[in-house]
């Protein structure tokens, strides 16, 4: 708690984002930060440009995001790229987005390559157009041994269809008499997710204002602290991820339980 308090008193001070990030670095880094991406679009229509322009300014946003996580040391950024859902807007507008995973690493996979990160993908391959698999598969292969931070791309995710893909494949494995329903844990049933790997978000980030899930990792968000900011996605500075991570370094984690100082 002393620790939380000091927190708070030396953000009185009005700091230089240089110094707010090392200041950040004297206190607890969340390992994994989820990002919901939202508000390319009324970005774009406040300048009066079509929504694709502010999809390709939010894809600009990823680069100064993705080198300050890795430079604060997160472990993961997942970021919700494409959504299960999205398949409902224009085509064009979709079509757009697909393009966008090949022209951010056509730009940024070198210097991924040069960082230390390591490209992932969640979500369902099946529909995503090939051109688009091929620049992440690519991206994937070129950064298999790096071993420092996990950009882990969304792409075609939905929450919903994921745990009923894990429910099915337990269900599968019951049936092969590989698993018996009694031995279903918690842990169990996570290491049918997409994201046993990863381990779940500490911190699950939203831009534009929305206050709501979106269908983004329900079974793993289930004791994050969530971090929600009207600023727009193309507008998501690292000023805002800062003060993302400094909300969450106020935060105190309980998973049900009490502190040990709240226990008299
Ligand atoms: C939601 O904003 C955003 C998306 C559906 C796409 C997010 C994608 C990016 C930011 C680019 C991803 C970059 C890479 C490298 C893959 P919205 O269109 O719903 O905005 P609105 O709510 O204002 O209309």
């Amino acid at each position: 708690m002393l620790e939380k308090m000091k927190r708070w008193t030396s953000l009185k001070e009005p700091e230089s984002l240089s110094q707010r990030i090392n200041e950040c670095k004297n206190y607890e880094i969340p390992d994994h930060i989820a990002i919901i991406m939202d508000g390319n679009g009324r970005w774009a229509n406040k300048r009066a440009l079509p929504r694709v322009a502010g999809h390709h300014e939010g894809m600009k946003t990823v680069k100064p995001v993705t080198r300050l996580a890795n430079e604060l040391g997160v472990k993961v950024l997942t970021l919700y790229a494409f959504s299960t859902e999205n398949w409902v807007r224009p085509k064009m507008e979709v079509e757009f987005l697909m393009k966008l995973p090949e022209e951010f690493l056509g730009t940024f996979l070198p210097e991924l390559i040069e960082e230390n990160v390591q490209v992932q993908m969640m979500g369902d391959r099946e529909q995503v157009p090939a051109h688009t698999l091929r620049a992440v598969d690519q991206a994937m292969e070129k950064t298999a041994h790096n071993d420092g931070l996990v950009l882990n791309f969304a792409l075609n995710y939905g929450s919903r269809s994921e745990i009923l893909q894990a429910v099915k494949s337990f269900s599968s494995d019951v049936k092969e008499g590989k698993v018996s329903p009694d031995e279903l844990t918690d842990d169990l049933f996570g290491s049918y997710m997409m994201t046993p790997h990863l381990g779940d978000p500490d911190l699950l980030i939203r831009t534009s204002g929305e206050i709501r899930l979106s269908n983004f990792m329900l079974w793993q968000l289930a004791y994050t602290e969530f971090w929600f900011t009207d600023v727009l996605w193309p507008d998501f500075k690292e000023e805002h991820l800062i003060e993302a991570i400094e909300g969450f370094q106020k935060r105190s984690r309980r998973y049900g339980g009490l502190k040990s100082e709240d226990l008299t």
